[in-house]
Parts: C-alpha cells; sequence; structure tokens
C-alpha cells in the first residue's frame, strides 16, 4: 500500500489512506504497469503520483466497442472504448501483482451491467486481493443499467445507491470507495446524495460528457458507437462547478467526511489547482497524459511551488473559493 514518504504541503488524506500527493491517474487513462513502465522517466512519475486509478475492471472479459473508438475535436477527446478488459480473474491474477510493485496505493475502477454484479464483482476483488494490495475501489456509476435499458446507474439517486450499496458491502474494513459521477444530469448533487446513501466515502467527478462527431468528407459517423465520451480541455469549466456545486450543497462534502477528487480536463497545476479550490481533495489527470507524459510531474512541481510562495498546503486550499 501507501508505503512513500508523505510530503506535507501536498499531502492529503481519503479516508484513513494517506497520498503523499494529491494527483491521481484518470481511470482508463493509464492502462496497466506496462504502460507506465515503458515511459523513460518512470520513477519521477511513480513519485508525482498520490495513488494509481486502474482502468475500468468488470466480472467477465469485454471486447469493447467496435472501432473507431476515439477521434480528436477541437476541444477534446471523444471515446467510446467500451469497457474493454481482460476481466476480473486475469486481472488480479496478472495485473494486480504488477501494480503492487509501484508501492502506491491501488484503487481499482469497477464497472457492471447491474446492480447485483456490482457486489460480486467486489466481492470477488476481496476475495482474490490476497496481498492485500487494493487500497480503495472506484464504482464506476456512469457505465450503462442493463435493467434500464442501457441507461447509466448514475443517472438515478436511487439506482447509484443500491449499486453504491452492492460494492461497498463485500469491502475489507481498510479499503475505501469512490463513486465515479457521470456528468449527463441535470443536477450532479442528487446523484451524489444516493451515492453517500449508499455508503461512498469520496466521490469522483466528472467522467466523459456524451457526445458525437460527424465526418462531412464521408457522410459518416466517426465512432463506430456513433457515439461516445467527451474528455479534455472542453469539460473543466463543467467539472470545476460539479465539484463546487457539491461542495456547497452537500454537508458531508463540506466537512470532509466525503472528500472530492476533481477530474475533468486538468492539464497544468494552475487546473489542478482550480478544482481544489472549488471543493476537491485530490485530482485525476486523464487526457492531458495523452499529450504529455511529463504531465504530472509538472503540476506536482507546480503545485509544490505555489505552496512554499505562499506559506500554504494543499489541505488549506481545498474549497477555499467558497470562504469569499
Ligand atoms: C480512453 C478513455 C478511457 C476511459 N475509461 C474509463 C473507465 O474505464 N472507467 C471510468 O470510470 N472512466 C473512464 N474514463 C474517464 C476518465 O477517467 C475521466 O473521467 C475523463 O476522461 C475526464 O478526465 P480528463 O479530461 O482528464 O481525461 C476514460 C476516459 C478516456 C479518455
Amino acid at each position: 500500500m501507501n508505503k512513500k514518504t508523505v510530503r506535507s504541503e501536498l499531502a492529503v488524506k481519503l479516508k484513513q489512506v494517506s497520498l503523499a500527493t494529491p494527483l491521481l491517474t484518470a481511470s482508463g487513462t493509464s492502462g496497466t504497469s506496462d504502460e507506465i513502465n515503458d515511459l523513460e522517466n518512470s520513477p519521477q512519475i511513480i513519485d508525482a503520483l498520490g495513488a494509481f486509478v486502474t482502468k475500468g475492471v468488470t466480472l467477465e472479459a469485454r471486447s469493447g466497442n467496435r472501432e473507431m473508438r476515439v477521434v480528436e475535436t477541437r476541444t477534446g477527446l471523444l471515446n467510446s472504448i467500451g469497457l474493454q478488459n481482460s476481466g476480473a480473474a486475469v486481472f488480479v491474477r496478472e495485473e494486480l501483482p504488477r501494480l503492487a510493485n509501484y508501492n502506491l496505493p491501488i484503487i481499482v475502477n469497477i464497472s457492471a451491467g447491474q446492480v447485483d454484479e456490482f457486489g460480486r464483482l467486489s466481492e470477488f476483488l476481496m476475495e482474490h486481493d490476497h496481498d492485500e494490495a487494493i487500497a480503495g475501489i472506484e464504482i464506476n456509476v456512469s457505465c450503462p443499467n442493463i435493467c434500464a435499458g442501457g441507461v447509466a446507474f448514475g443517472v438515478d439517486p436511487r439506482t447509484v445507491e443500491k449499486a453504491v450499496r452492492a460494492a461497498c458491502q463485500p469491502l475489507r474494513r481498510d479499503v475505501f470507495s469512490l463513486t465515479k459521477m457521470t456528468p449527463n444530469v441535470t443536477d450532479i448533487s442528487e446523484p451524489a446524495k444516493g451515492a453517500i446513501a449508499g455508503g461512498t466515502d469520496g466521490l469522483s467527478m466528472i467522467n466523459t460528457l456524451r457526445g458525437m462527431a460527424i465526418n462531412v468528407h464521408t457522410g459518416s459517423y466517426y465512432l463506430g458507437n456513433k457515439t461516445g465520451g467527451l474528455s479534455g480541455p472542453a469539460i473543466k469549466p463543467v467539472g470545476i462547478q460539479m465539484v463546487h456545486e457539491c461542495y456547497r450543497t452537500i454537508p458531508e462534502c463540506r466537512r470532509g467526511t466525503v472528500p472530492i477528487i476533481g477530474i475533468g480536463g486538468i492539464a497544468t497545476w494552475e487546473d489542478a489547482l482550480e478544482y481544489i479550490m472549488a471543493g476537491a481533495t485530490a485530482v485525476g489527470i486523464g487526457t492531458a497524459w495523452f499529450v504529455n507524459p511529463n504531465v504530472f510531474v509538472e503540476i506536482k512541481t507546480g503545485l509544490e511551488t505555489y505552496c512554499r510562495k505562499h506559506s500554504t498546503t494543499i489541505t488549506q486550499k481545498i474549497g477555499s473559493v467558497h470562504e469569499i
């Protein structure tokens, strides 16, 4: 688990787990240990991270959506990967032991097609995590609910509550839970309250915004799935507003008993600090990492410099904009 030295200015806590920095990989954008180990400056990248969030794991293997699965737009990336992964059995046997070598808290992002499948997946992970390498799980309620005709779990507060309760129930006492919220709703605080009622320890927001791109030259859709999820710079103001709204209106978020992980369009230390000032305890970075392999190191250095210059800490800046 977390054996890194905890640096005081950047250190934050997620339940009982101390993170050396508030920087997390955003699920689905960092693959597994192999991809990071291939990078020339991997020790510095690992050092800049507070925790590693895995790509989405499902109970059974999934081959994902048909191609094309990603397309760049002027302001961000559209993807429709369709949760391609090797399934939970391969994950615990092959990927988890490699991830454990990072010496970082490992947060496993989980997806399911039905409420009770979240419970079975969580139970499977706990039963097979023999070395207790899993520090947390991130319950992706942005994925389609088969029982609701494929509508995301995350749009209905009652369904979110049930999915979160099912996923949390089998967890070991030392494993914390985050719920990955979908932004494709009118008022994010309602499903967030559902997640808290279901027992989540924290909220991760936001997942991608539903979008589409059409190739006018071929007259067809760019993505094989027609629609996809938009990430990157375009979604940052949406994410900031949603973090701000939950921090403002949900007492548990305001008190820090249910911390928020701010995600969406972060590419610089200023972006990360913006989320923290809006109410996030930590941040996840995804799309920017595709364009800049040094993004975590740069953001960590920027936040450190800021904290030293202003004699402050990340913890002191959480939700600071609400004080004015
Ligand atoms: C290629 C790709 C795959 C993703 N896969 C997952 C996933 O498996 N589970 C999940 O909860 N979110 C997934 N996401 C959403 C990201 O974790 C993140 O919420 C989103 O991309 C916004 O952050 P960003 O703008 O920094 O990329 C994925 C995003 C991308 C771009």
